[in-house]
Order: C-alpha cells, then sequence, then structure tokens
C-alpha cells in the first residue's frame, strides 16, 4: 500500500505549473459523446478520475485514443448501449455526467448511481428535476438511475439548491432538447463556464453561464471541435496554500488569477503577500499568519473543496479562527488526524474553532478524502518531523505529480511503498 513520508519545517519556494481542472474535464469528457464526429480534448489532467471516466466512455462503445498525455480524442459514434457498468463508474462522482449526455443524446441513459468523496450527503434530487423538466422518465432501481423519454423538450427550471453537478447534467441534457431552456439560481463555478464553452464550441447555444440564468437554445445536432481545458482552481488553491502554511514564497502559474480571488483575498486576511500577474499568482507567506473566518459557499464564495487546506493553514495561524462549512455535512473527518500532529481544532456540527498553535508535529495519518489528504500534506509539510500519510489513493483522484510538484518547491516528500522505504527516507533525510 502505497503511502507518503514527509519531512516538514521547510519553506516551499520556486514555482509550480498547474494542469487542467478536474472537475472541468470530468464533465467535458462525458459531454465529449454528445456529438458523433471526433472531439479532441486537451489540457486533461492526468488522475485517476480521468482514467475512470474514460475506461466508462469506451464501455459503451466510444473510441477513446490518448493522444499524448494530456490530450484525447473521443468519437461517440460508435456508442452501442447507454447503459453504464457499475465497476466502471462506481469510484466516481462525475459518473452521473454520463447520464445527462446519453439522455441529451440518445433520449435514455442508465448510470449507476455517483460514488467519490464520503464528504456527506450528495443527494442527486435536483438532477432528477431538471431532467423530469425536461420531459424525461426518471426512476432509482437496483443502484443504478434510468431516465428516458421520447423527446426532450425545453423547459424553464428553478433550482431549488446551487449544484454544480445539477447545473451541468441539465446543460448537458438541454442542448439537444426541442425548443429553449432556461435554468435560474445554477451554480457559477469557473467549471460550469467551462462546460458550456465547451459545448457551445460543439455548435451548441448557451448563454449567460457564470450568471445567475443560464439559456439554452436547442439545437439539432452538435459537432465535432476541439479544446483546452481551463486550469485547475483547486490544484492552484491547494499550492497557494500550501506557500502560506510552509511560509514559503512560491509563484503558481498557469492559473486564471480571477478564479482565485476568494483564495487570494483570505491569505491577504491573514498577512501573506500576493501578487498576480496575467496568467500568475505569487503567495509570500509572512512569518507569523494571523486568525479569520472562513465561511464555504458556491462560487464565488470560498470553495469547499478548499476548506481543509484553509484550516491547516489556520491551525498555524495565531488567534482563533471560525470555520464554517455550509456545503458538505461530512467534511471535517480530517481534524482528528491533525490533532494528532498536536492542532487544536473543535469541531460542532458545521462550524470547526480552529486555535492556532506554534507548530505541528510529525506522525502517522490517513487520508480520508481527496482535499482532506491534500490538506494533510500541507500539515505535514509545515510541521517539525516526519509524517506518513496513508490511504494516498484518495489524493491521487485529483492531483497529478503532487509530490513532485511539491519536491520542485523543495518540500522534502516521497511517494513510498513499504515500511523499508520509509526507515530509508527517514535515514537519509529525517
Ligand atoms: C462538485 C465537485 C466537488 C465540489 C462541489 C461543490 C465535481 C466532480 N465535484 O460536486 O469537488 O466540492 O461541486 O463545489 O465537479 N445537492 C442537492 N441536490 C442535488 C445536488 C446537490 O441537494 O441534486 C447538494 C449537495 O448535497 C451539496 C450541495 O448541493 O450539499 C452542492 O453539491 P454539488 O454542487 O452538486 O456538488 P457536486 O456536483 O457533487
Amino acid at each position: 500500500m502505497e503511502q507518503y513520508v514527509i519531512k516538514g519545517g521547510i519553506p516551499l519556494i520556486g514555482e509550480v505549473e498547474i494542469g487542467g481542472a478536474k472537475n472541468a474535464a470530468l464533465a467535458i469528457l462525458a459531454a465529449a459523446i454528445l456529438c458523433d464526429e471526433p472531439v479532441v480534448v486537451d489540457n486533461i489532467p492526468d488522475i485517476r478520475d480521468i482514467s475512470v471516466i474514460l475506461s466508462a466512455i469506451q464501455s459503451i462503445g466510444a473510441e477513446v485514443e490518448r493522444l499524448g498525455r494530456h490530450t484525447v480524442k473521443i468519437t461517440g459514434k460508435t456508442i452501442h448501449m447507454v447503459h453504464v457498468g457499475y465497476d466502471s463508474i462506481k469510484k466516481i462522482r462525475a459518473s452521473y455526467y454520463l447520464l445527462g449526455a446519453l439522455l441529451g443524446k440518445y433520449k435514455k441513459a442508465e448510470v449507476p448511481l455517483p460514488g467519490g468523496c464520503n464528504i456527506g450527503i450528495r443527494a442527486i434530487d435536483q438532477h432528477k428535476k431538471g431532467f423530469e423538466a425536461l420531459g424525461a422518465k426518471v426512476k432509482i432501481e437496483h443502484g443504478m438511475i434510468m431516465a428516458e423519454t421520447d423527446s426532450l423538450k425545453g423547459a424553464h427550471l428553478y433550482f431549488d439548491v446551487v449544484s454544480v453537478g445539477a447545473t451541468i447534467n441539465v446543460m448537458l441534457a438541454a442542448v439537444l432538447a426541442e425548443g429553449n431552456t432556461i435554468l435560474e439560481n445554477p451554480a457559477k463555478e469557473p467549471h460550469v463556464v467551462d462546460v458550456a464553452n465547451f459545448l457551445n464550441s460543439m455548435g451548441a447555444n448557451i448563454k449567460g453561464a457564470g450568471t445567475d440564468v443560464i439559456r439554452i437554445k436547442g439545437v439539432k445536432s452538435l459537432h465535432g471541435t476541439e479544446y483546452s481545458i481551463i486550469p485547475d482552481q483547486i490544484e492552484a488553491g491547494t499550492f497557494m496554500l500550501a506557500a502560506a502554511a510552509t511560509k514559503g514564497d512560491v509563484i503558481v502559474r498557469n492559473v486564471i488569477p480571477k478564479h482565485l480571488e476568494a483564495i487570494s483575498a483570505k491569505l491577504m486576511e491573514i498577512g501573506c503577500q500576493i501578487t498576480e500577474e496575467d496568467d500568475a499568482v505569487r503567495v509570500f507567506g509572512n512569518s507569523e499568519l494571523k486568525h479569520t473566518q472562513i465561511k464555504t459557499l458556491p462560487y464565488p464564495g470560498f470553495p469547499t473543496d478548499m476548506q481543509p487546506q484553509m484550516t491547516v493553514t489556520l491551525a498555524l495561524s495565531h488567534g482563533t479562527s471560525i470555520v464554517t462549512e455550509t456545503i458538505f455535512d461530512n467534511r471535517f473527518k480530517y481534524v482528528d488526524e491533525l490533532a494528532k500532529m498536536g492542532a487544536s481544532i473543535k469541531v460542532e456540527g458545521n462550524t470547526a474553532i480552529v486555535d492556532g498553535v506554534k507548530k505541528l508535529t510529525g506522525a502517522e495519518i490517513s487520508a480520508p478524502d481527496l482535499r482532506a489528504g491534500a490538506a494533510l500534506i500541507i500539515a505535514g509539510l509545515a510541521a517539525d518531523g516526519c509524517t506518513v500519510i496513508d490511504d494516498i489513493q484518495y489524493i491521487e483522484r485529483g492531483y497529478e505529480g503532487l509530490d513532485e510538484k511539491l519536491r520542485q518547491l523543495g518540500g522534502q516528500i516521497e511517494r513510498v511503498a513499504c515500511e523499508k522505504d520509509i526507515q530509508r527516507f527517514k535515514l537519509k533525510i529525517c
């Protein structure tokens, strides 16, 4: 079983390149099957979740050709079934995008209920509501969501909850529906806009993505395209927080600074210096960071996917910080692991009260989910001594070469396969 072993206490210094956005890529790869012509998607991250969705796309008959580490060609013409098998997809949340794409194109889809990180109840009622508004019959049986109709018809829909998944999924089904669809109270995340831009490059007619109302004019068919995914806001944010927590100085390159505003603002508030270029953000962590309050909210609010990384940084900042998680109800599981490292955090309901400590100390800990795992790596990099992190498969779902990129910044981190490797690392470095 692979683990990360980290020798902490070294400020991260240097430059890091950010890859393509995981959450945009997952939706865009599913959306690529909406047409029969070849679609080439570039800047996809080389991570496990992407391999899973590509194999699911292949399993229903589409041609999937890797043109390079970050480029793939998908041809949907050869799809011969609308039933996605459980084994190929159970581990990822984004499996549900195949529902919207298959329903949009073939008017029928059967997809296993989504998996993904266990960070709380992850309802799909808004997806269902959207498909039903477009005229589909939707039922959940034997762990599958099944949607079917003779024809999809545009509709006026109000989302009761702001949901990234539901907004994208309904968009995927609506682009080929007859007539106009209006989506009110949609998610405005950068990846929602990226998916809309991708669909428009295939000939869809979507306006307003990123605003409070999305308007879609249904078209008869879509055509092939070539598209490059936007940079990953959460990967970038993770490096920004790693720079802050280790009191380092890191230039995070290949980003869209606008997408990082909520993170930059909070980092400045706690005392980091931030400078922005057209496609880069530099984070300089001051010697003593201050406390603050964080509330996770849909974009442009502070992203829930950055909450654990921010909490780790606040655990090392002076004073008492309050972190409120409003999106998912089980996103503080990593706090017990941080306590083993000397953090002083009390969780009450959806709020963490973080009493900053002067230092964390290395410990043996486990990654409970993807972003919490990344946060624990940051804790290990900032802590005195050696940290060993288990269950790193969660982390590898969403970060490409995280250990390698951290080493480029001077971080002492290695991916190890056995106890002997850990001992070797400790002898060499600790
Ligand atoms: C996506 C991201 C995830 C991120 C989250 C919020 C992907 C693959 N995952 O997840 O990394 O943390 O957005 O930015 O893109 N909800 C309902 N009914 C629904 C759908 C959602 O009540 O039908 C609730 C959820 O339980 C949750 C909230 O809405 O409390 C937000 O969920 P949503 O935005 O849908 O998250 P995901 O798309 O699952």
